[in-house]
């Protein structure tokens, strides 16, 4: 069985500022989200994994190595434009052959692994078998319905008015059968070929798709608190780890990883927190649930259950709570002008500030 990991550019664009790069390394824990995609294919026991790729091949190449790093063979299969999930099959044909695959979209995140899952494909062997979990917002995924019996009879990309909350998960197994519904369908009115009509398609031939409900779900819809709770889930299964400096006035608590390079001075840090490589905190307290990641400085604040990315700076600002802080960024007083707030945000920014 091989893997094919969709890890091109996408379909709708841009909603938080964590967009500007690559969608698929976005950080969860300091670690792109790709990274826990493949580990996940190399847990279920599978080693050939062709990564699609489109306009930030570089970005993910220079990440994924040739796989090794993860126990896999990486073959770099080019997509020109994001023409859609079904497309991205198409141009994998060689790659793929005759094989089964995990299709794994590389911006999903699923907490626990897929290894059972595979394991029950590989013995039932369906003809295809997509996952399933329930959404609060059924708007912005593939959405799925069911018959009394438990069947997928139909899928709508997106729908306005849902008859389900039960949202495709970016993982499918598929048997050949699916190269069969990629070449008989055709582009949606959003000008993609869909993996739902592929889908759909298969169901529609009486076919063998089956599917599961699976919890523990995510994917980078653009919504803060998604991404602090993933985020969160992650870091509940830190280890301890302190390969940076502390020194004899800082006191460190629990789950705490910190990078080497990385230095503490004179800050408490109650984890499960992790601190990227030459980040300083001084004077300073980080609480649980933060992910810290390299180059940034913490000077005189506290920040709890937040995300700071690389590069950013935090310095005597008083307390941080359930924010999401971009490359970077400064955030700083204002110098004097007591009642006054000084912002330079970037586009789709939010700030919520005490009026
Ligand atoms: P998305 O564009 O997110 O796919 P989606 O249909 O879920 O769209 P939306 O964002 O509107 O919910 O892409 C999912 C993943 O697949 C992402 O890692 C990018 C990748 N991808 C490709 O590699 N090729 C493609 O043609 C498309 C559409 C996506």
């Amino acid at each position: 069985m091989k893997a094919l990991v969709l890890a091109g550019d996408s379909g709708t664009r841009l909603r938080t500022i964590t967009h500007s790069r690559a969608k698929q390394l976005v950080p969860i824990a300091n670690r792109p989200v790709l990274f826990y995609g493949l580990e996940s294919i190399a847990e279920a026991g599978i080693e050939e994994v062709g990564i699609v790729v489109g306009q930030t091949a570089s970005e993910i190449e220079e990440v994924v190595g040739d796989g090794s790093a993860f126990g896999l063979r990486v073959t770099y299969i080019r997509q020109s434009e994001p023409l859609g999930l079904a497309h991205a099959v198409l141009v994998a044909r060689e790659f793929l052959g005759d094989d089964d695959f995990v299709m794994y979209l590389g911006d999903n995140f699923v907490i626990g692994g897929i290894a059972g899952l595979v394991e029950d494909f590989r013995r039932l062997r369906p003809e295809a078998h997509m996952l399933l979990t329930r959404v609060s917002d059924p708007s912005s995924f593939g959405v799925a319905e069911l018959d009394h019996g438990g069947n997928v009879v139909r899928l709508k990309e997106k729908p306005e008015h849902h008859r389900s909350d039960l949202a495709l998960v970016g993982v499918y197994m598929f048997t050949p059968a699916v190269h069969e519904a990629v070449d008989a369908i055709k582009p949606s009115s959003r000008g993609e070929l869909e993996i739902t009509d592929a889908l759909q398609w298969l169901i529609d031939q009486g076919r063998d798709v089956r599917s599961s409900v699976i919890d523990g779900y995510w994917k980078d819809t653009g919504n803060v608190s998604d991404m602090l709770e993933a985020n969160r889930v992650v870091l509940q299964s830190l280890e301890r780890r302190i390969d940076g400096e502390v020194d004899d006035t800082s006191q460190i608590t629990g789950r705490v990883h910190i990078d080497s390079g990385a230095q503490v001075r004179n800050s408490r840090i109650i984890g499960p927190v992790t601190i990227g490589a030459d980040t300083v905190i001084e004077d300073s307290y980080v609480g649980p649930f933060t992910s810290v990641d390299h180059s940034c400085v913490i000077h005189s604040s506290e920040i709890e259950f937040s995300i700071v990315l690389p590069e950013a700076s935090i310095q005597g600002v008083g307390r941080i709570e359930a924010s999401l802080i971009g490359r970077q960024v400064q955030v700083a007083p204002s110098p004097r002008a007591p009642s006054a707030h000084r912002l330079v945000l970037g586009d789709h920014s939010k700030v919520q500030i005490r009026p």
